[in-house]
């Protein structure tokens, strides 16, 4: 059936153990490099401060903040309830539920969120998408209400350490699939964030862009190498590239990309 509404495509990655230790790894990777879960611009020291973790996965980020801050109530929402921990391993103030999150959220949650976290949603989100997900996402916050924004800027993917300029395909590769994966995939919504939230009334509060240390480059490769581990089955030529990426990793190069974490904030006059 044809429809004008552009089409948001599904889940590329998997929901199994592996893919749920592969979150928690970059989670403890990424604590490490900023410093901070909630940047430290929002201030989470408000009674009854409220905080919505969108797309959260396994929950990391949620939990240790659910954990954190003992007097705020958190809530962590997902598209899919697969890799929620059990329900014994959850702080009591950390509330998990079910949403597509580009759908309309219900009215009850509308505008009662002093917060909202949003990490690693490139693989789902393409330009033509991109404003829908954020003019639905912008209606649960209050006034003044602020969204921080994870992610990794595929533009910025380069080589790292080939001091000798020896032949590096494996990583060459890979550095042309950050910036192009496939005919469908355009990237610019997640370097224009800042532009895109404007229209909705939020405006920057800041951005900061975060570079890997030397000595986190080990956990880069192993990142990259257990994401591109899940998607064998769909696309087999991606092992082989896999083991070469690695080959070139022992011999000291890598690909390199740099981190951005936006936050905004909402006008604090209601509409
Ligand atoms: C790459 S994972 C990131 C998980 C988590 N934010 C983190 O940083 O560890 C993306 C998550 O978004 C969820 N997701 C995908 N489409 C969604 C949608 N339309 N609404 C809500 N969640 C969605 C997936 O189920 C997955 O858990």
């Amino acid at each position: 059936m044809a429809s004008s509404e552009p089409e948001v495509h599904a889940y590329p990655l998997k929901r199994n153990i592996l893919a749920s230790t592969r979150l928690n790894f970059n989670h403890f990777w990424l604590k490490s490099m900023t410093g901070y879960l909630v940047h430290p611009k929002i201030n989470t020291a408000k009674e009854g401060f409220r905080l919505a973790d969108l797309g959260t996965g396994t929950g990391i980020w949620a939990s240790e903040v659910a954990a954190a801050l003992p007097n705020a109530r958190i809530d962590a929402v997902d598209i899919s309830a697969e890799q929620f921990p059990p329900e014994a391993f959850k702080p009591q103030n950390l509330h998990y539920w079910v949403h597509d999150c580009f759908k309309a959220f219900p009215a009850e949650h509308s505008g009662q969120f002093d917060a909202v976290h949003m990490r690693y949603w490139l693989c789902i989100v393409n330009d033509d998408v991109a404003e829908k997900l954020i003019e639905n996402v912008v209606t649960l916050l209050k006034p003044g209400g602020y969204l921080q924004w994870f992610e990794f800027l595929p533009y910025t993917a380069h080589v790292r350490g080939n001091a000798e300029g020896i032949p590096t395909p494996g990583c060459d590769k890979l550095v042309e699939l950050y910036k192009k994966p496939s005919a469908q995939s355009t990237y610019n919504w997640v370097q224009s964030r800042p532009q895109l939230f404007e229209k909705y009334g939020m405006s920057l509060v800041v951005e900061d862009r975060i570079e890997n240390q030397s000595h986190y480059m080990q956990v880069a490769t192993q990142s990259t190498f257990l994401g591109q581990a899940e998607y064998y089955k769909m696309h087999p030529e991606m092992e082989k590239l896999s083991e070469q990426v690695a080959e070139e990793y022992r011999n000291g190069v890598v690909v390199d990309i740099v981190f951005s974490c936006v936050v905004v904030r909402k006008s604090t006059e209601a509409h």
